[in-house]
């Protein structure tokens, strides 16, 4: 009880001096004080039990001088009832012998009748009794280190590293599904910066062949109202990732993340009417979106079937 209000004492006076503190808690880590404080505790205990004997040890001395004094003979075992057991005989006594056993029960059976019910009145079995004193034991170690050394993390803190940790996996959790988008799924995105990462694939991966506008070159011109393949977001990611090899577009799913694939089939999406120099002639069928206001005529109807890229395998 003194050492710990000790400690408290010790970094309210450091404290006072800024720099002092600092360099104190450079040189004595946390560690290095809980082992002092323990330490101490345990130089305290050990004074303590020294301090005890001592006394028992006087104590049987005075009575024996006084007897002696007076002239009166001790009786045989009064070196017994004077000092007593040692102190490990009464702790054993007291936390491991101290109960009768379940045959002797009905000695100390009280007679009192409670409609039948009879008081048993016996110590708790050492076992168990010693069990409880080892959560007390532990409940004052886990609040030292959780509590007040501030060793581990709080419930609170636990709860928000849970939450964080969710949060991460969540993120690698919708990665996933963003990575499993495919052409039945696949959405055309608006998102800026998403768009700004299909440009990127599209001039890195397809310009050479498509043009740096999309204008076309050995590949068709991929801004104009035509579509060999069909256009729309499914068939455009459909096309990229079956690819036409045949002709000479491979089947980007071997080199692009399906979330990639949307991407940059996006960003093509975004091209259309924008009218590039050089444009490459039209190629396919005029497209027009699935619910779009124009009527439908039949070479609608056939872009939509000759929507279906080759089977690539
Ligand atoms: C090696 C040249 C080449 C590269 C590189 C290339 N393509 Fe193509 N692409 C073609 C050719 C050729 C066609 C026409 C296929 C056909 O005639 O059926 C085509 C067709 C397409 C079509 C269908 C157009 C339509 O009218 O239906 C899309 C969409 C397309 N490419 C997207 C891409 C994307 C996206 C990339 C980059 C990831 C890319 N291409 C890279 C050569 C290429």
């Amino acid at each position: 009880m003194l050492i710990v209000p000790g400690g408290a004492l010790l970094a309210q006076a450091t404290a006072a001096t800024p720099a002092a503190a600092a360099d104190q808690a450079d040189l004595l880590p946390q560690y290095m004080t809980w082992a002092l404080i323990v330490g101490g505790a345990l130089v305290f205990i050990a004074a303590m039990f020294y301090v005890i004997k001592v006394n028992q040890f006087l104590y049987k001395r005075i009575v024996q001088m006084e007897a002696a004094k007076a002239g009166v003979a001790l009786p045989e075992d009064a070196a017994n009832v004077l000092g007593g057991d040692s102190f490990w005989t009464t702790m054993r006594k007291k936390y491991w012998e101290d109960v009768v056993p379940v045959e002797r029960e009905k000695d100390i059976m009280l007679h009192h009748d409670y409609d039948g019910i009879h008081e048993l009145d016996n110590s708790m079995p050492p076992w168990w009794l010693n069990m409880f004193y080892i959560t007390i034991i532990w409940a004052v170690g886990y609040m030292f280190y959780y509590h007040w050394g501030g060793g581990g993390p709080s419930s609170e803190e636990e709860y928000k590293n849970k939450v964080e940790r969710a949060k991460k996996e969540m993120a690698v959790a919708l990665a996933g599904q963003a990575n499993a988008v495919d052409e039945s799924n696949v959405t055309a995105l608006t998102d800026a910066g998403m768009l700004g990462e299909g440009e990127l694939i599209f001039k890195n991966s397809c310009a050479a062949c498509h043009g740096q506008g999309g204008e076309g070159s050995v590949g068709p011109n991929l801004t104009d109202d035509y579509w060999i393949h069909g256009g729309g977001i499914k068939n455009v990611f459909k096309t990229i990732k079956y690819g036409v090899p045949e002709k000479g577009m491979i089947a980007w799913s071997s080199q692009l993340k399906p979330s990639d694939m949307q991407k940059v089939a996006s960003y093509i999406l975004t091209l259309h009417g924008t009218n590039p120099p050089n444009p490459k002639a039209p190629q396919g069928d005029i497209w027009k979106e699935e619910g779009a206001a124009a009527p439908q005529d039949t070479t609608v109807t056939d872009t939509v079937k000759t929507a279906e890229p080759a089977p690539t395998k």
